[in-house]
């Protein structure tokens, strides 16, 4: 081989070189981009995906009144009780079974069972109670 051709021989391996990186450098930009669609098509909430038994089970009070009763019930969101005050007066008219009754068919801007209507009636009382133990009227 004389020195013509491994000068030859030498471009073909840059060139082989050179396509090597740019089909690198392009899956190295498919992998990002891919990782932008995981990204934006992901759901808002994750969901809980532990063991069977983890997944199946019921939110308990506390959960289901800081998971979704406080959006409206922490800072009085649509005239919503939200405070030790405002919760004694409706309990000292009503009582538990009043609240309930309200909590159950909904009132105003709130819609019935607060919106967690997978929860049977004696769960939302639980509920209840859990607001008004927070709210120091129980
Ligand atoms: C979208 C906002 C919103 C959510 C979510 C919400 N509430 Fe309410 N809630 C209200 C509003 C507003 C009122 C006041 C209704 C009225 O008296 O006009 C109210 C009132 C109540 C009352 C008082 C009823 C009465 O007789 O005075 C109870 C009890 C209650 N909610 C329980 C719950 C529970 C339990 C949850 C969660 C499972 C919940 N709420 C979720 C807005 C909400």
């Amino acid at each position: 081989m004389n020195f013509v051709n491994v000068f030859k021989m030498s471009g073909v391996v840059a060139v082989i070189a050179a396509l090597g990186f740019t089909l690198a450098a392009q899956a190295n930009q498919d992998d990002h981009v891919e990782q932008a669609i995981v990204e934006r098509i992901k759901p808002p909430v994750e969901l809980n995906t532990g063991s069977a038994a983890e997944v199946n089970r019921k939110p308990t009070a506390k959960e289901v009144a800081e998971g979704l009763c406080y959006n409206c019930h922490q800072f009085g969101g649509l005239g919503a009780p939200s405070n030790r005050n405002e919760w004694s007066k409706r309990y000292n008219a009503r009582g538990m079974n009043g609240l309930l009754n309200t909590a159950l068919r909904g009132k105003g801007d709130m819609p019935k069972k607060g919106g967690a209507v997978f929860l049977s009636d004696s769960e939302i009382k639980s509920v209840i109670t859990f607001m008004l133990k927070e709210n120091k009227v129980l």
